[in-house]
C-alpha cells in the first residue's frame, strides 16, 4: 500500500506511522510527505526516515483551486492508494475530495461527530464531557463529517487542561491511525451508504477481535 502523508505541524502521527512501518507491523510505504508549512517538524521527521518531502505553500498559488490542483498532481504523480491527513491544517476543496473519494483518511482528536474543527480538546473541556478520544474517518466535503472508520476513547478528568487531554488522546491516536492503515492495507475496510464496516481477519477471528 502506497501512502502520501499530508502534515502541517509537529508530525507525531506521521512518526507513529513511520515507526509502525519500520517494525514491520504496517505493510505500507510512505512515498512522500507533503506540507503546506515549510517549517513543519513533520518534514524533518520524514527526512530523518529517508522519506521524500515536498512543500506546497498557499502563498505561491493564485487561488485555492490552483493549490488543490497542484496537491492532487503531486499525489497522482506519486501513484498512491491513500492520502493520510495527519495534522494537515488546510481544508481541501470539494473537487479534490471527489477526486480521491474514500481514499483520504483524517485523524481528529475527538469522538466525532462531537467537537469538529479546531481546538477539539478545548471544546470537549469547555463542554464538560467525561469521555473524549480520537476518530479516524474518510474525508468528505464537510468539516470532519466523513464516514467514521474507527474511534478510541479516553477519560476526561476534572483537573485536565487542554494540554493534558491532548497528550492522553495522542497516545491513542498513535495506535489508532496505524491500525486503521493496516486494516486498509488488508482490504478489510468497506464503505457503503456512508457506513464503514471492518471485515475480520483470519488471525483473530476466534477471539472475536477486529
Ligand atoms: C492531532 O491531534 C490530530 O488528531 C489533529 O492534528 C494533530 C496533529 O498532531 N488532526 P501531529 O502533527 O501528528 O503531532
Amino acid at each position: 500500500m502506497r501512502l502520501v502523508v499530508l502534515a502541517s505541524g509537529r508530525g507525531s502521527n506521521l512518526e507513529a506511522i513511520m515507526e509502525t512501518v519500520k517494525i514491520g507491523k504496517l505493510r505500507a510505504e510512505i512515498v512522500s510527505v507533503v506540507s503546506d508549512n515549510a517549517n513543519a517538524k513533520a518534514l524533518e521527521k520524514a527526512q530523518s526516515h529517508g522519506i521524500p518531502t515536498k512543500v506546497l505553500s498557499i502563498k505561491n498559488f493564485q487561488s485555492r483551486q490552483d493549490y488543490d490542483d497542484a496537491l492532487a498532481k503531486a499525489i497522482e504523480d506519486a501513484g498512491v492508494d491513500y492520502v493520510v491527513l495527519a495534522g494537515f491544517m488546510r481544508v481541501l476543496g470539494n473537487g479534490f475530495v471527489r477526486r480521491f473519494r474514500n481514499r483520504i483518511i483524517n485523524i481528529h482528536p475527538s469522538l466525532l461527530p462531537a467537537f469538529p474543527g479546531v481546538n477539539a480538546q478545548a471544546q470537549a473541556l469547555d463542554y464538560g464531557v467525561k469521555v473524549s478520544g480520537c476518530t479516524v474517518h474518510f474525508v468528505d466535503e464537510g468539516m470532519d463529517t466523513g464516514p467514521v472508520i474507527a474511534q478510541a476513547a479516553v477519560s476526561v478528568y476534572d483537573n485536565d487542561t487542554a494540554d493534558s487531554l491532548t497528550q492522553r488522546i495522542l497516545v491513542q491516536e498513535h495506535k489508532l491511525l496505524p491500525n486503521v492503515l493496516q486494516m486498509l492495507s488488508e482490504e478489510r475496510v468497506e464503505v457503503s451508504n456512508r457506513k464503514v464496516s471492518i471485515k475480520r481477519n483470519n488471525l483473530n477471528r476466534e477471539d472475536g477481535g477486529l
